[in-house]
């Protein structure tokens, strides 16, 4: 019964004059086997189909990174998979936003941390489609010395990957208004952002530039790993969190760039006019408060639940700041933030002063490698009447889910979202994926929101969890 609609697709599109390289193929596929393990370890074989598309746009400014890979199951240990309508998974393998290339790649990379198995290698092992989308990134420098990947490149590229999906309805497998997307860090701010701006008109001139197919990119649900996102703030926001923790060997940062950058973060959390069950608005004052009550106690307590008891005595002994009662753990903010240790970065931690941040050189332009985009940075390096470039305000705007989610929030965004994060990882603030939760939940959305205890940066303790939580939302 699918190949008629597959058909009648085609001819449709075929009259609305799409470029000819924008159509997906249905039949140019490598059949593969590959020998998936589960999250349990078990090893299934799985036959499937790899598809490798040239460019997701028309008018590639460099298709080695704005290219995807398409892989579709076929069996599963031996048992037929229709994977026809399965959802989507789009797995984006951007990290420090750098560039990320899929061209070349002979298969799915079903290969993870610690020898275990990528998020899109599960989605696939459990009869889903999946979309591995490459990206253009921060550091690409063309022989005139111009940057080409820099902000908003990186979004362009993965909303065009979207669109090209959603085009071609009806020729690519599976269901294309049930794509869920994935990322870490980087790739999860990617994923956030994503999630929360689908279908917004501020990307369309640069969409348009590069001959993106005439299709929505909305996305239907949103995996993030500790996003590290709403960047213009998270200077502050990371002084807020981590000010008093010491720099590993003991040291301390600046105190007055450390106290300045905190004393800053009140107006901005109160201009998000964020609101939690129990604890009303959220301020620089409550805003640790919920972040505790919310989510570290109840991430502490889930994992001394999942000890043995000798194990659970032998942690609270070597971890008295924790209260063990009634099966829940309770503790100080203060303490949790000296159980943390050692913070990552110094202050700014993002926008540093010397430009060599990740992010200075995302926000980039032209010829020039790296740029200040806080105030805060730009003037203590060029004196108080210093003014960011006139086009950083919007590319800050185009980068942050936030922008996206405030007053009503865009009526296109995803409205399932599963957000994780260890409790240790000190890459960003606690708050960048607390305030994220905070507002989607006030908007309404299905938000799944959890910390990892003591776990560090790109932490992922419950692929399965995700991988039946794409079924459970989808269905
Ligand atoms: C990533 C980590 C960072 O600390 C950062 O500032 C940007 C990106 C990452 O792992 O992707």
């Amino acid at each position: 019964a699918a190949a008629p609609t597959a058909a009648l697709a085609t001819a449709s599109m075929a009259r609305a004059a799409a470029p000819p390289s924008l159509v997906f193929d249905p039949h140019a596929y490598t059949e593969l086997t590959a020998t998936i393990k589960d999250t349990e370890g078990t090893a299934h074989e799985v036959v499937y189909r790899f598809t490798e598309v040239a460019s997701y746009v028309a008018k590639p400014v460099d298709p080695a990174y704005q290219s995807l890979n398409v892989s579709v199951p076929v069996t599963i240990d031996g048992k037929a998979v229709d994977a026809g309508r399965a959802p989507i998974l789009l797995a984006n393998q951007i990290g420090g936003y750098m560039p990320s290339s899929v061209a070349g790649a002979t298969g799915i990379n079903a290969s993870g941390m610690g020898g275990g198995t990528s998020r899109q290698g599960l989605a696939l092992a459990a009869g889903y489609v999946v979309v591995e989308p490459g990206a253009r990134g921060r550091t690409l420098v063309d022989s005139s010395g111009t940057y080409y990947g820099t902000a908003p490149a990186v979004i362009v590229d993965l909303k065009a990957a979207v669109r090209y999906l959603r085009f071609n309805k009806g020729r690519v497998p599976g269901d294309v208004d049930r794509i869920v997307s994935g990322g870490v860090s980087a790739g999860g701010a990617l994923s956030a952002l994503l999630g929360a701006s689908g279908d917004s008109p501020l990307y369309r001139p640069y969409l348009e530039e590069l001959g993106a197919a005439p299709a929505s990119d909305a996305i239907f649900a949103t995996g993030t790993w500790c996003p590290i996102t709403d960047l213009e703030h998270a200077d502050m926001a990371y002084e807020w969190c981590w000010g008093s923790n010491p720099l590993s060997g003991g040291s301390l940062v600046d105190r007055t760039t450390s106290r300045e950058l905190a004393t800053t973060y009140a107006d901005y959390l109160a201009s998000l006019h964020l609101k939690a069950k129990g604890f009303g608005s959220l301020t620089a004052r409550n805003l640790d408060a919920y972040l505790l009550k919310t989510y570290m106690e109840p991430s502490a307590t889930k994992y001394l639940a999942s000890l043995s008891a000798e194990d659970r005595t032998a942690y609270l002994a070597a971890n008295p700041f924790i209260t063990w009662s009634h099966g829940r753990a309770t503790f100080t903010w203060d303490d949790f933030l000296t159980h943390v240790g050692p913070r990552k970065k110094n202050a700014p931690a993002f926008d540093d002063f010397a430009m060599t941040s990740p992010e200075t050189n995302l926000f980039g332009t032209g010829t020039t490698r790296a740029r200040h985009f806080t105030l805060y940075s730009l003037r203590h390096e060029n004196g108080g009447s210093a003014r960011l470039d006139p086009d950083l305000p919007a590319k800050l705007d185009l980068m942050n889910p936030m922008h996206h989610l405030s007053g009503q929030g865009n009526g296109h965004r995803s409205r399932h979202w599963w957000i994780r994060l260890g409790t240790k990882d000190t890459d960003t603030s606690h708050t960048v994926a607390g305030n994220l939760s905070a507002r989607l939940t006030a908007l309404g959305d299905d938000v799944d929101t959890a910390y990892y205890w003591d776990a560090g940066h790109g932490a992922d303790q419950d692929p399965a969890d995700f991988i039946r939580w794409i079924a459970a939302v989808a269905d």
